[in-house]
């Protein structure tokens, strides 16, 4: 096999791909061919990958127990449009009406997370007949023209004419509270400023606000014990509907099948995508029966449910439930926090730890002892860039892009958290030596 190699890559990309589509890495390589938690790149170089492409592939690389079935369907019927009937769309709903919370019953299927959170605010307006909106600061909803002005984070913003109606509240992020408060002697002041911006800076006619369980590109924040029940109260006291965007949290990545799963609380709409596939394009949003009766006007989606796609959805809850892997996610990601609490006595860098299951963030600041917190950028990047030298890919996120992001596919093992940790110690000395 010959390959073209990362040099010649990065040429074609300057060249032809519009320069808003950034890579990681001062020397980035070509990856191949992946395996379950590995992948390869064309020199043969094995990566241990704890990012798993943005929290998509759940099930591993290449899972032959999906990968299969999706090859079978490729040859047998790949596409015919929803005008159809088809077998797959119609399995894959009905098993999404049984894993999701409470009462979260019928789907609408598009391609990616953007679509299922358009449709899902379409659906809120439908069903509310109001057209505002409460979004959380540094959440992040896609890349269309109305969910990059949900998105509370300004690289993500770049449409310079955003949509109006969308409302701002600051988020549950403990480790730099917005009110200079501390869990839990702060009665979750956050949650009590969604009523305060209800009153202040909407007419109090809000269709719905959307929030991720655990706010992904936000830096993995992860709101405290009762935040999310005391939101609903409020939300369910002006008739406002709540959005749960599981697109990143989704499918056992946080230790449970769905993250909103860790409050008492069920949304009235979910969006899912990124892990329902495990690189099958596939989203959704899933509502009740009643949300859903709101939307009875023609809508479809060119290749939303087509039977390839659909049929990836179904293997992945299949091997997801045969396999387990929500409690190895709890188990492997609790093993993981406590690991990287050893390496924030040890390095000066690591501000806080937090997550839940396999989505776990580490927020590096230059000096954790400076009440300042002052991000540290530049070595979340050699960090990264070292790790990956070692055969170690990990993300970063976060507003100012200095959280590392462990995110890996739920089939990994002890031993490779092990293997991570081991790296992670190395190459933070290196870099706490060169500061
Ligand atoms: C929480 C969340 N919602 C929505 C999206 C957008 O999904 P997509 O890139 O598939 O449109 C993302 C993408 O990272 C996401 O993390």
């Amino acid at each position: 096999m010959s390959y073209l190699g990362p040099e010649e890559i990065l040429r074609k990309k300057q060249e032809y791909l519009i320069p808003c589509l950034y890579h990681f890495y001062t020397k980035p390589m070509q990856l191949v061919k992946g395996e379950m938690q590995y992948v390869y790149d064309h020199e043969g170089r094995q990566y241990l990958d704890f990012f798993a492409g943005v929290s998509v592939i759940n099930c591993g690389h290449c899972n032959p127990a999906i990968t299969d079935q999706v090859a079978e369907q490729v040859r047998t019927l790949q596409h015919v449009c929803n005008i159809y009937l088809t077998e797959p769309i119609v399995n894959l709903a009905e098993r999404l009406a049984q894993i999701t919370p409470g009462n979260l019953k019928r789907s609408f299927f598009c391609s990616t997370g953007s679509e299922a959170n358009d449709g899902a605010a379409l659906l809120a307006k439908l069903h509310t007949k109001r057209y505002e909106f409460l979004v959380l600061q540094q959440g992040l909803h896609g890349r269309t023209a109305f969910t990059m002005s949900l998105t509370g984070l300004s690289m993500w913003r770049t449409d310079p004419t955003p949509v109006g109606g969308i409302t701002f509240v600051p988020n549950a992020y403990c480790y730099r509270c917005p009110f200079g408060l501390s869990y839990p002697g702060c009665d979750l002041r956050c949650a009590d400023a969604v009523e305060r911006a209800i009153q202040t800076q909407t007419s109090r006619e809000v269709a719905a606000m959307f929030v991720e369980p655990i706010q992904g590109n936000g830096g993995i924040i992860t709101p405290p014990p009762g935040y999310f029940e005391r939101v609903r109260e409020i939300l369910d006291k002006y008739g406002i509907l709540l959005i749960v965007d599981e697109v990143q949290t989704g499918f056992a990545r946080t230790g449970k099948m769905f993250a909103i799963e860790h409050w008492d609380v069920v949304p009235d709409i979910m969006t899912v995508a990124k892990a329902l596939g495990n690189g099958a394009p596939i989203s959704a949003f899933i509502t009740t029966d009643e949300i859903a009766q709101s939307y009875t006007r023609p809508g479809a989606s060119t290749l939303g449910g087509n039977p390839v796609s659909a049929t990836a959805g179904i293997a992945v809850i299949d091997y997801l439930l045969k396999e387990n892997l929500a409690a190895r996610a709890a188990e492997l990601g609790e093993y993981l926090r406590e690991q990287l609490a050893g390496l924030k006595e040890k390095h000066r860098l690591i501000g806080d730890i937090r997550g839940l299951g396999l989505m776990v963030g580490a927020e590096l600041v230059k000096d954790k002892n400076d009440p300042a917190k002052v991000p540290a950028i530049e070595e979340t990047d050699l960090i990264l860039e070292q790790l990956k030298d070692r055969g170690i890919l990990i993300g970063k996120n976060g507003l100012d892009r200095n959280v590392l992001a462990f995110q890996p596919p739920l089939v990994i093992t002890k031993d490779n958290v092990d293997q991570l940790i081991s790296a992670l110690d190395e190459v933070l000395t290196v870099v706490e030596a060169g500061q």
